[in-house]
């Protein structure tokens, strides 16, 4: 390759990155598939029930932080990702999820979600992604029924 075509690749390069959504966008996000037994059991370990409960997990011993514990799994008309549901356990307060507004933010807005960043690896985090993506089921949108009305 000679120098000026290198400059040229270099060029093609920069601009094709400047065209993406930015730097934050998710696109070309992609997690390796983790193991869903091994997910379930990072959740218990990292004691996940102080603040959530979730339909397939009970211990009573746990203590519990929340005095309404938020139930992980919804209902949702729109997919959740892979990107959406890391970014919600390594950076909560990226988007605070709707309705649990009320006692889920500190006074600075910030969601009161512990970090885990510093004491999950990174195996850990994607068997737990695999483990709890099925508990968000997709339902289609319901639209409002139209009725038809007359002017007289
Ligand atoms: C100290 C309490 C607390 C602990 C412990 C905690 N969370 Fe949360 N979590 C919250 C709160 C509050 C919210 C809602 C606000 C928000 O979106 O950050 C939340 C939201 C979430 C959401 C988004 C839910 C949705 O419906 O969009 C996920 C996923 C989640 N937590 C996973 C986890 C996992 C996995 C663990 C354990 C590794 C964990 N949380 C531990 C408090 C906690």
């Amino acid at each position: 390759m000679n120098k000026y075509y290198s400059f040229l690749m270099i060029v093609v390069i920069i601009s094709l990155s400047a065209c993406d959504a930015g730097r934050d966008s998710p696109r070309g996000f992609s997690l390796p598939k983790g193991d869903e037994v091994k997910g379930k059991q990072v959740f218990i370990k990292h004691q996940c029930l102080s603040c959530h409960l979730i339909a397939d997990v009970e211990d009573n011993e746990i203590t519990r932080e929340l005095e309404e514990p938020i139930q992980l799994g919804r209902k949702t008309a729109k997919v959740i990702t892979y990107a959406e549901l890391v970014t919600s356990i390594i950076n909560p307060s990226h988007k605070i999820s709707r309705g649990y507004l009320v006692n889920s933010v500190d006074e600075s807005g910030n969601s009161i979600m512990r970090n885990y960043n510093d004491v999950m690896t990174v195996a850990e985090l994607v068997d737990l992604v695999t483990y709890l993506q099925p508990h968000f089921k997709v339902t289609p949108v319901e639209y409002s029924p139209y009725r038809n009305y007359y002017v007289h």
